[in-house]
């Protein structure tokens, strides 16, 4: 089915005018209606281009029919500027699921793979893509908890500046993953005093200054709602994320979509346990859940504003 039967865009145009307009789209993860409605609701209100970010389990979790009745219940227009795009997509067969889905946009990330298996997988899913106009993100270098040394010896994790062109002319990559120094989750990097690596990033901008760069595992970790988390129950006592001004920094250079996960699962949390342990007599999941939605429009709205800078450029 072609994505834009469902109002849908690729987020090749989007890319172009964050670049130029200095901020980043956000990328929000949803896996049930709560989620896609909380994150339309958001993109709505604030006029931001949005990136609707379905995991490979997230669709299992959904079910094909059901994901696409609510994309199309959803009455996207093309002006509303909005990608379905498929996050971490471990295969050709699962982008090409994605694609012939209605999905327009999807992530190939062959990124643990050796240098030349992760240009062939990608290479395969750019040359399938583009015939349906779909956008393909692809990514280099390894994300993780803390980070290593300034080097880029074998073991490093940081994504490389010099295999950067050869990996995009390589593949036709229409925008690319690096490792700075973010990682998935709740519990980020551990040093106080840790920094993103505004350096590779600049080294990579430098050599394609009009390529679109992504940020993965960028969630900010509310403090507000990990204390509302352990205060009704909760058991997240480390949990730290990503500071927003260094991702602000980010969206002023080549960073033109920031990956949020994280946050939505911890203003859903937040909301729902602060309810339940208020309302010991209240069992109507509609109740709560309408508290958990409100709670991560809240969280969507305040990163479109004060992080991404996207509001009023759908
Ligand atoms: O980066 C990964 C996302 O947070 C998706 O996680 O596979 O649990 O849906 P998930
Ligand atoms: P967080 O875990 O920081 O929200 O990252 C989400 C992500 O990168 C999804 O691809
Ligand atoms: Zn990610």
């Amino acid at each position: 089915m072609k994505y834009s039967k469902f109002g849908l865009v690729n987020t090749n145009q989007m890319f172009q005018d964050a670049l130029h307009g200095g901020y980043a789209v956000p990328a929000f993860n949803f896996y049930n209606m709560e989620t896609l409605s909380a994150i339309l609701d958001a993109a709505r209100t604030t006029h931001s281009p949005i990136i609707l970010a379905v995991s490979e389990s997230a669709l299992k979790y959904m079910g094909n029919d059901m994901l696409m009745a609510m994309i199309s219940g959803a009455k996207i227009k093309p002006s509303d500027n909005i990608a379905l795009h498929l996050d971490h997509g471990s295969s050709f067969a699962a982008c090409k699921h994605a694609i012939d889905l209605g999905f327009s946009s999807v992530m190939i990330d062959a990124s643990a793979q050796p240098f030349s298996n992760n240009i062939d997988i990608t290479r395969r899913v750019t040359d399938y893509a583009h015939k349906f106009d779909v956008s393909v993100e692809s990514e280099l270098g390894t994300l993780a908890g803390i980070e290593d040394e300034n080097t880029f010896g074998t073991d490093s994790t940081y994504t490389n500046p010099t295999d950067v062109e050869q990996f995009v002319a390589a593949t036709n990559t229409d925008s690319l993953a690096i490792a700075i120094g973010t990682s998935h989750g709740a519990y980020k990097r551990t040093h106080d005093d840790a920094k993103l690596r505004f350096d590779i990033l600049s080294d990579i901008a430098s050599r394609m200054p009009d390529f679109p760069l992504v940020l993965h595992g960028a969630s900010n970790i509310p403090s507000d709602l990990i204390s509302i988390i352990n205060k009704h129950g909760g058991k997240m006592q480390n949990a730290r994320g990503i500071d927003a001004a260094q991702l602000r920094h980010a969206t002023q250079m080549n960073i033109c979509k920031i990956n949020v996960d994280s946050d939505l699962r911890i203003a859903f949390t937040a909301a729902v346990r602060e309810f339940l342990s208020s309302h010991p007599d209240k069992f109507n999941p509609r109740d709560f859940l309408n508290a958990a939605r409100q709670s991560m429009t809240r969280v969507c709205i305040s990163e479109i504003e004060h992080i991404m800078g996207s509001a009023n450029h759908a």
